[in-house]
């Protein structure tokens, strides 16, 4: 893909019109960017997982059985890879395995299949997570910092290698490292809004934990960023430019839905609830800076969470 120039802003519309593969279509992120790029003029060849979803043009896999119909993937020019069992629920022994094998084996599979194609991709852009640097205090990480401890680490570090086939076959791959994404549709957010909206919310724990978020929108934007730029490869943090704690984060939400939020969250509730994902993904967290997006010159829409906030909780156009 041409290099575009650091003005360029994702979105906009293409000059010429690519196709892209995208697995996880159906996911918060992923049916945002198939309606962005159809929205744009560039074909989307979706990678389902059951061939009774299946539309023409579709490309059949089975992301945890490590199967994929190659076939189907000949000419695309770009492939967003976003396909995960969700780590949004009590990690049971089954949804960890899921959770491990839905990214390693899908990537894995995937990444050999792209290499073994007669004309290659350009570009692979693969979701991971600033999880892989692991719960790190009040440390401020960033794409140079080492990968840390717990599950949520080790399987990002896993998920990133197992793209590794489609690099040692010349395809560019960027491992998009995304924060809680925000959104009023889905993920993270839609869960909090129940208590918060009555006015029953509160910070989780002692509410010191940092939290890196980023819009929906900017997420999108990386994403398509990162099709469009030779430079962007590796990983990258997709995260706003301003964490925050989760203290902060529960009264920027309060402030957006205008509610009060007196009722903190003891740990050992969420514990007791949760399990491990509460002290990895709810009581821990990371303070990471997006470094090489910056650097490469993308320019967040919403750097700042108030505003990120209200566009997220603005009712979608019917
Ligand atoms: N949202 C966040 O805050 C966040 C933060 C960090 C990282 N990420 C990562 O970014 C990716 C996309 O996030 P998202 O929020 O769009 O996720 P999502 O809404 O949970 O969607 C993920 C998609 O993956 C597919 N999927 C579900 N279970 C699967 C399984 N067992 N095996 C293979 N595929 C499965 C489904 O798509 P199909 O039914 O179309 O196959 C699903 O719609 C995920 O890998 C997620 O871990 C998200």
């Amino acid at each position: 893909m041409a290099s575009s120039d650091a003005s360029a802003q994702p979105g906009s519309p293409e000059r010429n019109a690519r196709r892209v593969a995208v697995t996880g279509s159906s996911g918060l992120i992923g049916a945002e960017l198939c309606r962005q790029l159809t929205r744009d003029g560039h074909p989307v060849v979706r990678l389902v997982r059951s061939a009774a979803r299946a539309r023409p043009g579709d490309v059949v896999w089975d992301p945890e059985g490590g199967k994929v119909d190659a076939a189907g993937l000949e000419g695309v020019d770009a492939v967003v890879h976003l396909a995960g069992e969700s780590v949004g629920a009590r990690w049971t022994a089954e949804r960890k395995a899921r959770i491990v094998r839905s990214r390693v084996n899908g990537t894995r599979a995937l990444a050999q299949a792209l290499a073994r194609l007669a004309r290659k991709p350009e570009v692979l852009v693969t979701a991971s997570a600033v999880g892989i640097y692991g719960d790190r205090g009040t440390e401020r990480v960033d794409e140079d910092s080492q990968s840390g401890t717990g599950f949520l680490a080790e399987v990002a570090r896993e998920w990133e290698a197992a793209a590794r086939p489609a690099e040692a076959a010349g395809i560019r791959v960027a491992n998009l490292r995304f924060g809680v994404v925000l959104s009023g549709e889905g993920g993270a957010l839609r869960r909090m809004l129940p208590p918060f909206r009555l006015g029953v919310g509160g910070r989780l724990g002692s509410g010191r934990q940092w939290m890196s978020w980023v819009s929906l929108e900017d997420v999108v934007g990386a994403i398509r960023f990162a099709m469009d730029r030779d430079d962007a490869r590796g990983p990258l943090n997709v995260v706003a430019p301003h964490p925050v704690t989760n203290a902060q984060f529960t009264a920027a939400l309060g402030r957006a839905l205008g509610r009060p939020t007196p009722f903190p969250v003891p740990a050992f509730a969420l514990r007791l609830l949760f399990g491990q994902m509460a002290d990895e993904a709810l009581l821990g967290g990371q303070r990471a800076h997006p470094a090489r997006l910056l650097a490469l010159g993308y320019r967040f829409r919403h750097p700042e969470l108030d505003g990120a906030l209200a566009a997220a909780l603005r009712p979608a156009p019917a």
